[in-house]
């Protein structure tokens, strides 16, 4: 049996995968994942605040006949999960968002391109034969960011994710000491990095996918590195409002989702421009460091919302229990970064399918052991929420 097939076998968790993907990935790429902004607190306290809400166990019920299906943002799902978009995922693995894609598509769950994707939204749409929904940077260059949103179009996305939690980029301290870039600079460090991964290096030398590929040979003048950094540089817009997402709005005729509300001020903003759905999100702690947690969040999110939009959460999901957790307090269903990403760093399209394995697994077990045979069913009576927890 091929190592990496081996290495799977004994894989029981997402933290599994993690440990795989540390001993696979070079430094640079595995520190760019398994890090938040500043102090790291909100990217702490994402996953830790899921551990003080328990589960109530319930026996004496026929859980015999259970089902993961469900719809989320109106797409059906065999779970309710989604792959987040993830910046460089193909700096973890040769094509890595090509194999995250395939991974999804096969598991029968949506999977979401980052604008700052190696692989390009046409490289992704040639290898997969199912529609996936497309994250939007509104670039200072709106001309650029219009084409965008027609090129997914035109490579059959009907779902725009629009992240709004980004107008300047939160620091994280590991990418300024590793001196991040995609390709990445070569130095004597980083070849020491890469001369301890070699199997990372022969899938990336087989590989033409090497850095922004929505971005160089499409944006105006960006046809090298030195241009594309000084783009790259530039192109976040703090000026990004409420009017601009007027203008996608009037552009996109398809599902549209804002990514990046926390509270209830936000979320009336999104209704009132027309979004069907919305990500309770913190960016996986990475933009605003002392944030909430989003799952201390989610529940004066969804009352608020009042079923006007879908109310969606990502932000610290380890696990089924955690997805299940989200779901019973009202999301309709949760995105998975790093997650995916471990799983994707450890190995490739299989890594991605063995983390969604892991989730299905878990959720499965979990209805069985509260009593519930269907998603749907799921709500605040399979949780004990201890007194605050929402804020
Ligand atoms: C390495 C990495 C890169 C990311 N790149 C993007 C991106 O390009 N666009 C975006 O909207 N969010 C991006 N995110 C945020 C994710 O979409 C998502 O909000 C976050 O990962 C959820 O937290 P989790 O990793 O704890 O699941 C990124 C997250 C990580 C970890």
């Amino acid at each position: 049996m091929c190592p990496t097939l081996s290495k799977l076998e004994k894989v029981c968790s997402i933290r599994d995968l993690q440990a795989l993907a540390r001993k696979r990935v070079p430094k640079m790429f595995y520190d760019y994942v398994d890090s938040g902004s500043w102090s790291e607190s909100t990217y702490k306290r994402n996953d830790s605040d899921f551990n003080d809400l328990l589960f109530r166990q319930r026996i004496g019920i026929d859980v015999t006949q259970r089902n993961t299906t469900s719809l989320m943002a109106k797409t059906p799902v065999t779970m309710p999960v989604a792959l987040a978009p993830v910046g460089l995922a193909g700096m973890q693995y040769a094509d890595g968002e090509i194999l995250a894609a395939r991974a999804a598509e096969t598991f029968g769950i949506p999977f979401t391109l980052s604008s700052l994707s190696i692989c390009s939204i046409e490289d992704v749409a040639r290898q997969t034969s199912r529609p996936f929904w497309f994250q939007l940077y509104v670039f200072k260059d709106r001309d650029f960011t219009r084409q965008l949103m027609e090129r997914a179009r035109n490579a059959g996305c009907n779902t725009l994710v629009v992240t709004m939690d980004l107008p300047i980029m939160g620091q994280r301290h590991k990418d300024v000491k590793n001196r991040l870039s995609a390709p990445p600079r070569l130095t004597v460090s980083s070849l020491m990095q890469f001369l301890n991964r070699p199997g990372w290096c022969f899938k990336m030398a087989r590989t033409t996918h090497r850095t922004f590929g929505n971005i160089v040979g499409h944006a105006k003048g960006v046809t090298n590195l030195r241009s594309l950094a000084v783009w790259t540089s530039e192109q976040l817009d703090a000026s990004l409002n409420w009017k601009d997402l007027e203008w996608i709005r009037d552009q996109w005729d398809g599902y549209l989702i804002i990514k990046g509300v926390l509270n209830t001020e936000d979320l009336n903003r999104t209704i009132d421009v027309g979004a069907q759905a919305v990500v309770v999100s913190n960016h996986g702690g990475r933009q605003l460091d002392g944030a909430p947690s989003t799952i201390r969040t989610l529940a004066g999110i969804v009352e608020a919302a009042n079923q006007q939009v879908s109310v969606l959460l990502d932000s610290g999901i380890r696990s089924g229990q955690d997805v299940l957790k989200a779901v019973a307090l009202g999301a309709q269903g949760v995105l998975i970064g790093r997650a995916f990403v471990y799983g994707l760093g450890a190995a490739g399209q299989a890594g991605v399918a063995k983390a969604l394995e892991i989730i299905h697994k878990e959720i499965e077990s979990t209805m069985a052991l509260v009593g519930e045979t269907e998603i749907p069913g799921l709500g605040t009576h399979n949780l004990i929420i201890p007194g605050h927890f929402s804020i």
